[in-house]
């Protein structure tokens, strides 16, 4: 079964994977006290970078910063280049490469990404994509890798274990990737009814795999290499490379405080941070990791800094599910765009995630954010409650670790509503004329578009008026929609800019 050729077969679905974004890189580097490079102004290595998907929007967006992306399918990376070409980007090098080729003639980086790489590969490759990371990341240098983790993946690998079974004997891609989803079909129910005290995982699995995309179920479930190991061993091989485990993007895995009061009790005498880490991985039964790994001789502290959290930025892609009220103190949830709830109770939280709600995709600065939230507070509560930033800095910093606000370094402004004539990105518009249905966002998340949406998004090149954009559209559109073709494009248009999608002034810092 060659692994690595399936990738020509079966190329992965490549799209922003937004928590390697290097803004939020540099963010928790900080946070932990490695002194980061600036993100505007840094060099990016990516081993595995597929179609370039996350890559090249990095680089689009990001053009005081140089890229280099390494991938052994070649289909993948000429599919990439094509991207490149269309935008005539000059910051970024997609190569088709074996990490186990040389490197070094690529020189230092600031920010090395791995994802979805180290785990999928051989245990030389692992090694050699540690070396490259301990040899070639600058100082201050960060290193993302994502590897698949015990003891939770334990339970994915019961549904592995069967759909290797079930698709043995079978050498073609294609063909294997079929006989999995039959298997999925045929079994899904009989599994919910038979399977004794796994029903309930395995119903969860089936569920799981028949929503996600085709090219992640072959290679996670159906390559030959998928190698979980537990926290402790990554850490130790990484060490061995010589690199230092600074933390994971999610940072709530590494904070006692978000468990409950027996997990909490459970780990509270465990004063070495590793192994409180992966103590805490036990009770969560932890079967991911995205863990960030610098310079052995680099310090990294045992907890955020404070200090150094005060100097971040921030952004949420938040909404409110009922009219905040910011002179009490009981929660009120807010909801992200995939559905994960977030209550708060503090007014000046409450106005922070106003603000950053309404304000999307801009980035604010710490005191920026703080002020603003005050301000609110000041009117609609009390002073003494808009002066309590020590209980404002923890609810902040607990929202991160929860990842309903993103950390960056770089405060930005963005326009929030569209133009007369609405002028979408370059990027999206080549994206969408290579045929691609996703397209990054400028916070680096993929939009997904139908093909309405996707035709509309193309015909914004700065030149049409609502109303020519309507006229456009009405053809386009089903019979019982065309009525209403004005709202629906307005619609899609502020959908757009709120994706930061348009083109629109980039204001100063604020
Ligand atoms: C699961 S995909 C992940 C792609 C991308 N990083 C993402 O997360 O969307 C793994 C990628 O690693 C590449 N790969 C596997 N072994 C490699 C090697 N030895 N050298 C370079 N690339 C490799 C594959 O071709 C594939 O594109």
């Amino acid at each position: 079964m060659p692994t690595l050729d399936s990738y020509d077969a079966i190329p992965y679905e490549s799209v922003p994977i937004t928590e390697t974004h290097v803004e939020g890189l540099a963010a928790l580097g900080r946070l932990f006290g490695v002194p980061t490079a600036d993100p505007q102004r840094c060099r990016v290595l990516e081993l595995g970078c597929a179609e370039g998907g996350n890559l090249i929007p990095m680089a689009f967006y990001l053009p005081g910063s140089r890229f280099v992306g390494l991938d052994l399918s070649k289909g993948q990376i000429a599919a990439g280049q094509r991207l490149v070409d269309a935008l005539g980007l000059a910051n970024v090098a997609l190569l088709h490469r074996d990490v186990m080729h040389p490197t070094y003639d690529l020189g230092p980086f600031d920010y090395i990404i791995a994802h979805g790489l180290y785990s999928w590969v051989p245990a030389p490759v692992q090694a050699r994509v540690l070396e490259i990371c301990a040899r070639q990341l600058a100082p201050g240098g960060i290193a993302y890798v994502s590897w698949n983790a015990l003891p939770g993946w334990h339970t994915r690998a019961v549904m592995r274990d069967m759909l290797l079974a079930h698709t043995r004997g079978l050498t073609d891609p294609a063909e294997r990737l079929q006989a999995a989803y039959q298997f999925l079909e045929e079994y899904g129910p009989g599994l919910a009814e038979e399977a004794g005290d796994l029903a309930g995982i395995l119903a969860a699995e089936v569920a799981y795999l028949r929503q996600a995309p085709p090219s992640y179920l072959y290679h996670e479930y159906l390559v030959e290499t998928n190698t979980p190991q537990l926290f402790g061993d990554f850490v130790a091989q990484a060490a061995r490379q010589g690199l230092r485990y600074v933390a994971d993007v999610d940072l709530y895995t590494l904070m006692p405080h978000t468990l409950g009061r027996a997990g909490q009790a459970a780990v509270a005498g465990i004063k070495d941070r590793l192994a409180r880490i992966q103590a805490m991985d036990f009770l969560r039964a932890r079967r991911f990791h995205r863990s960030l790994l610098t310079h052995a001789a680099t310090p990294v502290m045992d907890a955020p800094d404070l200090d150094a959290f005060r100097g971040l930025a921030f952004h949420a892609d938040l909404a409110s599910e009922a009219e905040i009220d910011l002179g009490s103190t009981e929660r009120q949830a807010f909801t992200t765009p995939t559905g994960a709830r977030y209550a708060v109770a503090h007014p000046l939280t409450k106005a922070a995630l106003m603000w950053l709600a309404s304000n999307y995709p801009s980035s604010v600065d710490y005191a920026g954010l703080y002020t603003a939230a005050a301000e609110l507070v000041a009117e609609y509560a009390d002073a003494d409650t808009a002066g309590d930033e020590p209980a404002f800095l923890q609810e902040l910093l607990d929202l991160v670790a929860w990842g309903a606000v993103k950390p960056a370094v770089t405060a930005q402004a963005y326009s929030v509503a569209p133009d007369e004539r609405p002028r979408a990105h370059a990027l999206a518009r080549a994206q969408i004329a290579l045929g691609a249905d996703c397209v990054a966002s400028i916070r680096h998340t993929a939009v997904h578009l139908d093909a309405p949406a996707a035709r509309l998004l193309g015909l914004l090149d700065g030149r049409h008026d609502l109303e020519a954009l309507t006229q456009a559209m009405q053809p386009l559109l089903p019979v019982e929609y065309a009525q209403a073709a004005r709202e629906g494009c307005e619609r899609m248009l502020w959908t757009f800019a709120r994706q930061g999608l348009l083109t629109g002034t980039v204001e100063s810092p604020g």
